[in-house]
């Protein structure tokens, strides 16, 4: 659990990040980037509320590079996120979901930090106005790996072409490539937000979870909950059971055995909404378990590293959960491919050893 705040000391995202600056948590340039990244929030929170009377519900008509019928508002929040990234002048290099490979930012002249991020996650239920969300890490910048690029010369692209075609990339690229590709070990910041009954910003820059929650009658996040706790245990899970069929036995007898009434009598409940950010801020705040895992069609599981399964385990690990692609910690992991996905098992830190042990 944790504190909330009372209505008179009001603190706004704005106010909270000007703090931790004056205590030399955050630099000057790092609140710019933040900052663009919460106006970037707030439109997307705008287009998504109207969504049905604007004509932005439905599909683009284009398929990304992950093979998915972008939806009109994946492909408007990645530009609304990558334009704000681009006029804070602070942000380097950006990798989206949406885009097939990083971009450099040419108007960056100070900063120059790394933004990875999924504009619109769960954009498949954007249709049925069921809760959305973005998702964004924050590295800094990585030069000291660009030698190995220099020597091997090889970089690589996630072409539409099923496999990993590694394809000589010119050395800006290459450069952009190697300089996101890094652990979520070194995320500086994460966060993101939800899209629903209410329009939540969750934050961590490595001094715990912080939770704002949009005002709309002055369109500010104001801090409604800070250093947020996950409970150590919860009783409810969140997997696409649909795949049971083609999951390995070992998964089969763990999501059995969350069926059987425990000594407390009863089984554990099912909740899973399809918005891995939907599921994760329940789990954040109720405790229990958010899994995707791998199966016998997809081989790595769903979920890309870089800007979904990184940071959402380095803001559970800030709130005493537990980030795992079954057998070892997410943020070691250091991604070799931009849209490389993994495994997740994600939430309680007793849920989480437990489907491990079944792994094992
Ligand atoms: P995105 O919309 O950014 O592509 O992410 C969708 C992800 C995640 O948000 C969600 O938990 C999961 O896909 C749902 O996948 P299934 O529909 O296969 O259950
Ligand atoms: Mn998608
Ligand atoms: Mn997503
Ligand atoms: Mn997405």
């Amino acid at each position: 659990t944790s504190s909330t705040k009372s209505s008179y000391e009001l603190v706004t995202l704005t106010t909270w990040l000007l703090k931790q600056e004056q205590a030399g948590v955050i630099d000057n340039e790092m609140t710019i980037v933040l900052a663009s990244i919460s106006t970037a929030c707030k439109q997307i929170a705008a287009l998504v509320l109207r969504a049905p009377i604007s004509n932005l519900t439905g599909v683009q008509g284009a398929v990304n590079v992950q093979g998915e019928d972008q939806k009109k508002l994946d492909v408007i929040s990645n530009e609304v996120f990558s334009n704000c990234l681009k006029s804070s002048g602070r942000t380097g290099v950006i990798a989206s979901e949406e885009e097939d490979v990083p971009v450099a930012v040419e108007q960056s002249y100070s900063g120059n930090y790394i933004v990875v991020f999924d504009p619109l996650d769960g954009s498949s239920n954007i249709d049925a106005a069921v809760s959305t969300g973005s998702i964004f890490g924050i590295y800094a910048p990585n030069d000291e790996c660009l030698a190995d690029v220099e020597d091997n010369g090889t970089a690589f692209r996630v072409t539409n072409a099923s496999p990993t075609v590694r394809v000589q990339l010119d050395s800006v690229e290459q450069r952009c490539v190697v300089s996101v590709c890094q652990p979520g070990s070194n995320l500086l910041a994460a966060g993101y937000c939800m899209y629903s009954s209410s329009v939540i910003f969750v934050l961590t820059v490595g001094t715990g979870v912080y939770v704002f929650t949009l005002d709309p009658m002055y369109g500010e996040f104001v801090l409604t909950q800070e250093k947020v706790q996950i409970p150590k245990a919860g009783k409810i899970y969140a997997f696409n059971e649909g795949n049971f069929a083609l999951w390995d036995d070992k998964l089969k007898r763990y999501m059995d055995s969350l069926k059987e009434p425990g000594d407390s009598g009863k089984p554990y409940s099912a909740r899973y909404i399809g918005s891995l950010v939907g599921d994760f801020h329940r789990t954040l705040l109720y405790g229990g378990i958010y899994g995707y895992p791998r199966d016998k069609k997809s081989k790595n599981g769903k979920l890309r590293l870089l800007y979904e399964c990184a940071p959402m385990s380095f803001i559970v690990e800030q709130a005493g959960g537990k980030g795992s692609d079954g057998h070892q910690r997410i943020l070691d992991i250091t991604p070799t491919e931009i849209h490389q996905r993994v495994p997740l098992y994600i939430g309680s830190v007793e849920e989480v050893e437990k489907v491990e042990k079944f792994l094992a």
